[in-house]
This record gives C-alpha cells, structure tokens and sequence, in this order.
C-alpha cells in the first residue's frame, strides 16, 4: 500500500516537473490579433503582415483550421511545412499561434474514397462535400482518419514554442446541426443501450404502448426521421441528447491527443450553434471562445451582449476567437460597421468577461466562398480605416489586458438556462411566438436598462451566489432543481417561475403529480387549467398588477388555485378576468413567484425592476443614460466599470469622481462626454 502511494507521488511530482500545467493556468495572457490564412497568400507578403500586425500591437494569430488539404495532401502523406514556415516568420515579430484542427473542412480525397464519412440529411440524402462541415461525428472512419491527422499535426509541432494553444475543429454544428447516416443510427442504438441496459425500462419510460411503438429488439430503434404523424417527444428529446453527447465525443478524441503532447497548452472551441449541451461541452475545454458577429443585427447591443453573457458563464473563462472587422456576407451581404463600431463591439466583448481578442480576419480573401468577408485589410492590401481603428484598439488593448485578465462578472441576477427544456420546446414549440433562446434576450436587455450585471446559468449551477432567479421555460423538473430552488427560497432569495413550468420529468413524461410539479410549495399555488392564445397574444390579455402596472400576455395564461400564496397580479380579460396571475408566496426568508405567463420583454423589465427593488440590489453605476450599456468586472480589490456608447451621438455621463481612465491613463472627470460608439474603462478600487 504504502509502495503504491510512494510511486503515486513520484508520477505526480514527475508529472509537475515535467511542467504539466492545472487546466486554469493554461491560459494565462490577454491576447490580441487576427485569423489568419498564410496559405492563402504568396510567402513574399508574410513578412510584411507580420511587420504590421505588430504595428496593430497583434501578439497572436489562428492558422489552420481549414487547412487538412494542405497538411494532408494525399493519404497517410503528411506535410506541415508550409505552417512550419508561418509560425517562424510571425515569431520573428513576436507573434505567437494558436492551431486550429483541420476537421471541420475534410479534403477531397477523404470524402471520395469514404462517401460513408458524409453527415445525411433526413431526406436520406448524403450532404454535399463541396463546402464545409459536411461529415458525420459518428462515422468510425471519419473518426479515425480525425485522430490521426490530429495526432500528426500535435506531434510534428509538439516542440515548438511559438504554438501557444489550439482551437478544435471550427464551429461545431453550424450549417447542420442533425445527422440521419447509417452511423448515427447504429451509434444511436448503442448510446441508448449503454444509458437504459434493458429495453422495457427504455419501452416504459418512454411510453412505448402508443401507438404501438413497443420495441422487441435494440435494432427497431431509429432516428426521428419524417414520418406520417409526430414523433415520440422522449425520443426526440433523446435524441437531441445523443447529438449533444455525440459533438462531445468527437472533440474529446482530439482533446486527448493534445492533452497528451502538449499538456501546457490551452484548448478551445469556437461558437455556440443549436443541439449542443455547452454546459458539458466546456467540461473538456479550458476556455469557451465566441465569434462574433453583430451585423447579423441591425442593432446588435443586446442580441449580442445575451450572447456573451451565456458564452461567458459557461465554464466562468472566454475569449472572442472571431471578432467581425468589416462589411460581411457570402451570397447575402450584411450591414457594414459605420467608423468606430468595430472597436466599440470588441471592447463590448471584452465588457462581457473577454479575455482574449482575435479578429475575423487578416486580410479579406480574393477568392472562395467569402470573398466578401472583409479583414483589417481589403483584398488590394491598402491599409484604410479599418486598419486604423484596429491598430488603435490593438494598442488599449494590449494597455489595459493584463489588467483586467481573469477579472469576473459580478452578478447578484441570474436566468436558469436548461438545455433539455430548450429541447423540449424544440419539438413541441406550440405556436410560432414561443422562441426560448429570445428570453435571455429580453431578460439581459431589462437588465442591462436597468444597469445590473446578469448571468445565465445552468440547473446545476451554485444558486447561493445570487439574490434574484427567473426561471423560464423550467418545464423539466426533477428532485435535484427542486430542492435546489426551495432552499434558495428559504435562505432569503426570491424565485420567479414563468408560466407552464414544471410540467414533465426528465424523460419529458407528463407525471401523476399537479403541477408545478415537486415545487408546489414553494410557490403556494397550483395550476388548474391554461390557455394557450394563439398570434399575435400579445392583445389577447394582460397581467394587471396591484399597483396599476399592466403586462401584456406572452402566449401562455395559466389559471392558478391559490393554495398559501398572495395573488399580486390578475388577469384582465377573457374568461380568466380577476383570477390569479402572478402569486407571491413567502417560505423561510425569502418569496416563490409564480409569473402565470411566458416572459417578454414588458415583463422582464417589470419583474426585474419590482424585485431588484425589493431586494436593495444597487444598479452598477448612477449617472449613466440609456444610451451608454455599463458592466463591472471585479478583481481582488480593483473594480473595472466598462462604458459603452451605443448611439450614434454625443452622451454625457457623470460617473462621479475618484474614477481611473484606464485607457487615457489618468484620472477621470466626474462628468465627461462619450462620443458616438465611444468606450471607456473606469477602474476604482473598493
Ligand atoms: C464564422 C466561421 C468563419 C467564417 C466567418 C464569416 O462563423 O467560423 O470560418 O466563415 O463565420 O462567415
């Protein structure tokens, strides 16, 4: 016994001498730069791109991720020189590198050889091989052939010290996010044998005797493809699920292969698309990256900080590894930043929790499928405004980076954010109002109006941090959630449950429970009926509260039975007039609100601001208009107040004094004018 722990402690402390690095130590600078594309551009013009990259203060780049048919050119023949040479010039300048795995783009002579690694579409039609992200994550071949050139890439550049980190393949689940191969489908079997072991457990739990859907064998399964009639909800819920866990698998084989070669350097994952559980995706990754791209709306401000505020919270580390730079588009073409807003959405980024800044991209490509995907540089290489904002940015950045690296979000508000449930309303949307990803939207936009920091969290997350729950679209419920929430309740902090929750268990079954099912007490009411108001509800009924305020329905009006809590809100119209609509029940310190609609934004702002309010929550900073978004990231002592002017004029702010400007270097007036997308970082020590 004792020999085994001796030599348990000599492989632990070989291992720390061999400088293998905790997961949180991995990413330990602020880094700034671009997505570049060497092979896409003669050697000649390396040297110069690396000269002004440093002019633009850019100390790394991402290389690679599309580029399998380089570094495999033919099979089992592997040839990285190209990167070897890039990686060299860049470092030259002081430029370091992070990887990208080739994956998301497989050469052409994979796909013709292996037609069976193409992803299928639920038609039973292979996808095409003539853009990207077109493989199946349970092909067997596609696996291997994945590990392999993973491995061969880790290992040629395992020795050298300009590679900093890798990105794993790119974007997982963007442009397809289902997969109906013959792979998936045996993949599938196995997943849900491996999860239930006996079939009739899988035959109950999912309530098989309807329609006659019983299996006999493991092989009558299959994936939800199109069928006369709608599909199981337990199934399709599972099979979300098997997505999820499929992604997770495939990054893990390449995750392992990195951990193993270079275990000093950081590991991430780009974008957050539709099918995925993040909250277990991250679990390999030691920091989430976000690609950002605010022309996708006229006015990004919240869209974009909803986004962030998720990307941020999912394992509590993030950087943006795609920062759009200029005018975008493929065949479509967006909206083009005006001047400034560049910066003002990278420094918006970096106010969300950002540790890490890359823009999309170098220089724009001349030819290829986004060619009118505009980089710091235009296609001729004349350097215009846009460099000039990025060479502008790229020098506070690198002023304030270290600064602020590893300061957090500090949020007392938080919105329960649960994959499965999302899931669920995948399937059964009911009608075409309900969109569960738009909820964190509004509820980060009350927020962000009412300058609170606000976090989105998982079921399982620590509750204990905060003061104020909303629980939306919670339809899933099980023990754990529960008496997590109940105990949140009673050690002083007010839940707000939104309409039709807590209605189905985690196989997404209807159970012999009232709903809101195991949580009844702690909100005091139960559900006697509900109408379901079809578009546009939003006339179709409102929610009048005791004080006067009127809230518009949001699709769904539950009829509640009041059982200890106080009614604080009824409905005003149609048969549902003078009941309940929004309860408040007091259990140990602290209140379960029952909000007897889905949120929108009307109600976001009303319910946050009535029970911020209530609980003395301070706004972050007084003197700040509408106009001008302000987070706080907080570390140690020091205090970092991020100003934001999202209009287009003039704002004036009066912070107060005993402000730092951090970007100016001196200390900041106590009333100052933004100018139009104007950004200031204010550090005050507590
Ligand atoms: C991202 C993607 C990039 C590029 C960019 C602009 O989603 O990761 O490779 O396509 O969009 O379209």
């Amino acid at each position: 016994m004792k020999a085994t722990l001796t030599l348990v402690i000599l492989a632990l402390s070989f291992k720390l001498a061999l400088g293998a690095a905790a997961p949180s130590d991995r990413y330990n600078k602020f880094l700034f730069g671009a997505d570049y594309y060497p092979e896409h551009w003669p050697e000649s013009v390396w040297e110069q791109d690396a000269q002004w990259m440093k002019e633009c203060g850019v100390n790394t780049v991402r290389v690679a991720e599309f580029a399998w048919y380089l570094m495999e050119p033919q099979e089992g023949r592997f040839d990285f020189s190209l990167f070897d040479r890039a990686i060299e010039v860049l470092a030259r300048h002081g430029i370091k590198t992070i990887l990208g795995t080739p994956t998301a783009a497989p050469p052409k002579w994979l796909t013709h050889k292996y037609p069976e690694t193409l992803a299928v579409y639920s038609n039973r039609q292979p996808v095409n091989d003539q853009t990207r992200r077109h493989y199946c994550y349970n092909s067997p071949t596609y696996r291997r052939l994945s590990k392999r050139i993973v491995d061969e890439m880790v290992r040629h550049f395992a020795a050298n010290p300009n590679v900093i980190g890798w990105q794993i393949d790119n974007e997982f689940n963007c442009h397809i996010n289902e997969c109906y191969s013959d792979s998936c489908r045996a993949a599938f079997r196995t997943w849900l044998e491996g999860k239930y072991h006996d079939l009739d457990s899988l035959n109950q739990r999912w309530g098989n005797g309807f329609w006659s859907q019983w299996y006999t064998d493991w092989d009558q399964i299959d994936l939800p493809f199109p069928g006369p009639a709608q599909q199981n909800p337990a199934l399709m819920l599972e099979y979300k699920r098997f997505i999820s866990d499929s992604v997770i698998s495939y990054q893990h084989d390449q995750v392992e292969i990195i951990r193993k070669h270079r275990p000093n350097d950081f590991i991430t994952h780009n974008h957050m698309f539709k099918n995925i559980n993040y909250y277990d995706f991250v679990r390999d990754l030691d920091i989430f990256a976000y690609d950002n791209y605010p022309c996708f709306w006229e006015k990004p401000q919240y869209g974009v900080g909803a986004n962030l505020t998720l990307a941020r919270g999912l394992n509590g580390r993030m950087m943006v590894m795609e920062q759009q730079t200029g005018p975008g588009g493929q065949t479509y073409l967006l909206r083009s930043p005006r001047p400034g807003e560049m910066s003002l959405w990278a420094f918006q980024s970096i106010a969300h929790g950002a540790d890490g800044m890359i823009h999309f991209r170098w220089r724009t490509a001349r030819r290829g499928a986004e060619e009118y995907w505009y980089g710091v540089l235009d296609h001729d290489n004349v350097k215009r405004s846009r460099f000039e904002e990025f060479r502008k940015e790229g020098l506070q950045v690198n002023k304030i980076g270290a600064q602020i690296l590893d300061s957090r979000l500090d949020s007392q508000v938080a919105v329960i954010k649960d994959y499965d449930a999302e899931w669920v309303y995948d399937h059964q949307f009911f009608t075409e109002e309900v969109n569960v990803g738009s909820q964190f939207e509004h509820f980060f936009q009350a927020a962000s109006e009412q300058k609170y920091n606000i976090d989105f969290i998982s079921p399982t997350a620590d509750f204990s941090r905060y003061k104020l729950i909303f629980g939306p679209y919670l339809i899933l419920m099980d023990q754990a959630l529960a008496t997590k929430i109940r105990e949140f309740v009673q050690k002083g902090g007010v839940f707000v449950l939104g309409a039709h929750t807590a209605v189905k268990d985690r196989d997404s079954a209807m159970t012999d429970q009232t709903v809101p099912i195991l949580v009844g007490d702690v909100f005091g009411v139960e559900r006697d009926e509900f109408q379901c108001y079809q578009p546009p509800s939003k006339d179709k009924n409102s929610i009048r509260f005791e004080e006067g305020q009127s809230v518009p329905v949001h699709v769904f009006a539950d009829k509640l039975k009041v059982r200890t809590a106080k009614p604080v809100g009824e409905w005003a119209s149609d048969y549902l007039r003078g009941t309940p609509a929004c309860t408040e029940n007091r259990l140990g310190q602290g209140t379960g609100v029952y909000y007897a609609s889905f949120f929108n934004l009307d109600s976001a702002r009303y319910l946050l601001s009535r029970y911020a309010r209530r609980l003395g929550l301070k706004p972050l900073l007084a003197g700040v208009p509408k106009e001008v978004e302000v987070t706080r990231r907080v570390k140690a002592d020091a205090e970092f107040y991020f100003l934001l002017n999202h209009a287009e004029s003039d704002v004036k702010v009066q912070p107060g004094a005993g402000f730092v400007d951090l970007l100016e270097g001196k200390p900041a007036p106590a009333e100052f004018l933004m100018p139009p997308f104007g950004y200031v970082v204010l550090e005050k020590k507590k």
